[in-house]
């Protein structure tokens, strides 16, 4: 069965065909993605509209893109997936309106997936895969997450963020810092040439003893900080600042989740969502996760950020594990705030 799968919940437009056959795990066929990045960066920040406009743009020559890519013909497709939320709700009904029209005109059946499922599970797309039961750290720009995975669609929360997520952590430093959007890999670059102990930044809710997040004061903090340094400080106290601002992101990331592997006795933690991409941060939660014999799972660097393949293979999954199979009815809807937790009963 070839599932193509397309994601715009924000600001990437991602498509992508996966394959899936019987006893055989996934395959990526091809996949293609257009980051609108370059254009929300004079905002500072993703503008909704111009977001849906774009996605409308790009997502059709994307879908070109990847079935020539990939030799398959529309006809061959079996399954179209698209991201039902969360995210922005102009965005979603862009990829919504595309795929369930496409389904429609192929007579084959639609599935909206959840755009943190497409996430957790995107580490099946890499070279080693993770057996159930693992723990997964979802750290995405709207998302902070620690989640128990039994199974496909079997998904427990253990914390979350009580207010930013880690990726806004990273976004919102960057931008004091004067680094641009999305600032959190200009961030993560400027802090290798800096020396994370310059400056003392608090640990939000290390010690709360949950597995809960906050990452609203540590923003605070940075910006307080930034102050003092005066109008024009020098490139290697930004330096500082931002390998400060980062360690302060990643220990305590590292510290939540290493208790969550302990808590629960599990040996494997999954890694997903941009943050995932951080350097500082894999190296931590490797050292961490060796001394309690615990293997970390990486989706491939380039499927951390929101893609359609993350989408495409959600689907295919949850197919093959019997829980959806598509549905044929034509209608369709976005769910802009959408809990993982629903996902059973949607
Ligand atoms: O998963 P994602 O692509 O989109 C959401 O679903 O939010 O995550 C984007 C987030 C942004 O906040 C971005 O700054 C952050 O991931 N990010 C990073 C790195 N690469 C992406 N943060 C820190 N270090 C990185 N290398
Ligand atoms: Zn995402």
């Amino acid at each position: 069965m070839n599932v193509l799968g397309f994601e715009s919940s924000c600001d990437e437009t991602g498509v992508a065909l996966v394959r899936v056959e019987t006893d055989q795990p996934p395959r990526l066929l091809a996949e293609a993605l257009h980051s609108q990045a370059a254009m929300h960066e004079a905002y500072g920040g993703v503008v909704p509209e111009l977001a849906s406009r774009d996605h409308i743009r790009r997502v059709l020559p994307l879908a070109r893109q990847v079935l020539a890519s990939a030799a398959c013909s529309l006809g061959e497709v079996d399954l179209v997936a698209y991201t039902r939320g969360p995210g922005l709700a102009g965005a979603l009904l862009v990829g919504a309106g595309v795929a369930v029209a496409l389904g429609a005109a192929l007579g084959k059946p639609t599935l909206g997936v959840h755009h943190l499922e497409g996430h957790l599970l995107s580490p099946f797309l890499g070279g080693e895969v993770p057996r159930f039961p693992f723990i997964a750290l979802l750290v995405s720009g709207g998302h902070t997450q620690l989640m128990r995975v039994d199974g496909v669609g079997r998904y427990a929360l253990l914390g979350e963020t009580i207010d930013d997520a880690a990726g806004e952590a990273f976004d919102k430093s960057a931008k004091l810092l004067g680094l641009g959007y999305p600032g959190g890999p200009a961030l993560a670059r400027l802090a290798e040439e800096g020396d994370e102990r310059a400056f003392a930044l608090p640990r939000p809710l290390l010690h709360s003893g949950d597995l809960d997040f906050s990452f609203a004061g540590l923003k605070t903090a940075v910006a307080t900080q930034w102050r003092k340094l005066g109008p024009a400080p020098s490139p290697s106290v930004c330096a500082d600042l931002a390998a400060s601002t980062q360690a302060a992101i990643v220990e305590v990331l590292v510290a939540k989740t290493l208790r969550s592997l302990k808590d629960s006795g599990l040996k494997r933690v999954v890694v997903a969502g941009g943050v995932g991409a951080n350097r500082r941060l894999r190296e931590a939660l490797t050292a961490g996760a060796a001394r309690l014999g615990v293997q970390v799972f990486y989706p491939p660097l380039a499927l951390c950020t929101d893609n359609g393949a993350m989408i495409a293979l959600a689907a295919a999954m949850r197919v093959q594990a019997g829980l959806d199979q598509g549905t044929r009815v034509g209608a369709f809807d976005v769910r802009p705030r959408w809990p993982l937790g629903e996902l059973a009963a949607a």
